[in-house]
């Protein structure tokens, strides 16, 4: 783990190195909204689903270069969902990565219009040459992770069943209800987080199969894990706000399970995840550490 977290702080820092060269500042007024974009792109996220674009791709034989436009689209697209999930008329929160949420900082409308920005951004990205010489695995890069953010069975979906889900009392809703919320509002992009990998290193039916379960399992053990973060994280490392989700009665795992059973779901998914990359044998290393990671992480 030791190893794994090393080799994630490297590409964190570099892929920070790299981002920052993405968000120029217009002179005019508008610069506003730019720096409300940077601010929440560049405020000390993990950056797992840009180390899982580079992992996956780096199966390939793909380097962290040629999949970086891909990552940096992603995490763009992953930031403007947390600008969003934090505003008043969402989960209203005033706390992300450490630090005070976007409408905190700036204004709610600067921070409504940030995520516009950034979403809108992902996409510019993803079809720039930049992303990737094909204009045939751009356009398939494009088509998934629109799908894979939107309203119709992604994370958009996800969202909008997680709102409708509030107000439950603990022990409530079903484990089906639950999963279908978590596997649409994280799994999604935790999923396109994978394909991509495949996409760009042009895998076989079978080995994009293979990230594609992997993606899947890791997708509802990391929504678990954030809600047991929620109860039982350090909040100096978790960097939001705790005990929210039983406060909001979010349909999670914990409130349905509680925190033993919530464990013992997350720790058998991650289980399922690695024998899902079996195939790709020593090569996926990094992945099945990093499938360890999504239920030891502190933040
Ligand atoms: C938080 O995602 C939102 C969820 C989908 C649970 P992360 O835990 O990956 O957040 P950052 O990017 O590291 O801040
Ligand atoms: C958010 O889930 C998922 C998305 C932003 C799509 P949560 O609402 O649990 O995420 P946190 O806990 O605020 O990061
Ligand atoms: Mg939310
Ligand atoms: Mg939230
Ligand atoms: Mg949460």
């Amino acid at each position: 783990m030791k190893d794994f977290q090393a080799l994630l702080a490297d590409y964190v820092s570099w892929f920070n190195t790299r981002l920052e060269n993405l968000f120029p500042l217009p002179s005019g007024a508008e610069k506003r909204v730019a720096e409300a974009m940077y601010y929440s792109v560049s405020n000390g996220g993990k950056r797992l689903r840009p180390f899982l674009v580079a992992e996956t791709a780096a199966l390939f034989g793909i380097s962290r270069e040629t999949s970086f436009i891909t990552a940096a689209a992603l995490e763009c697209l992953h930031s403007y969902s947390l600008i969003h999930d934090d505003l008043p008329a969402m989960d209203n929160d005033d706390l992300r990565r450490g630090k005070p949420t976007c409408h905190k900082k700036f204004d709610e409308a600067t921070a409504i219009l940030a995520g516009d920005g950034l979403l809108t951004y992902a996409f510019e990205l993803l079809s720039s040459p930049r992303a990737t010489a094909s204009p045939e695995i751009r356009c398939e890069l494009i088509s998934l992770l629109a799908s894979a953010a939107g309203a119709f069975n992604g994370m958009v979906a996800g969202q909008m069943l997680d709102l409708c889900s509030e107000k439950h009392a603990a022990g409530t809703g079903s484990e089906e209800t639950i999963k279908h919320i978590e596997e649409m509002k994280t799994g999604r992009l935790l999923r396109f987080a994978c394909e991509a990998g495949a996409i760009l290193g042009k895998a076989s039916p079978e080995e994009r199969r293979a990230l594609v379960t992997y993606s899947r399992k890791i997708g509802i053990a990391f929504q678990i894990a954030d809600d047991i973060l929620d109860v039982e994280g350090n909040p100096l490392l978790v960097g939001k706000t705790l005990n929210k989700d039983a406060a909001q009665g979010k349909l999670t795992f914990v409130g349905l399970y509680g925190l033993e059973k919530s464990k013992q779901m997350a720790f058998e998914l991650i289980h399922d995840a690695k024998e899902a990359l079996a195939s790709f044998g020593l090569k996926a290393q990094t992945l099945q550490t990093l499938a360890d990671f999504i239920i030891s992480r502190s933040s």
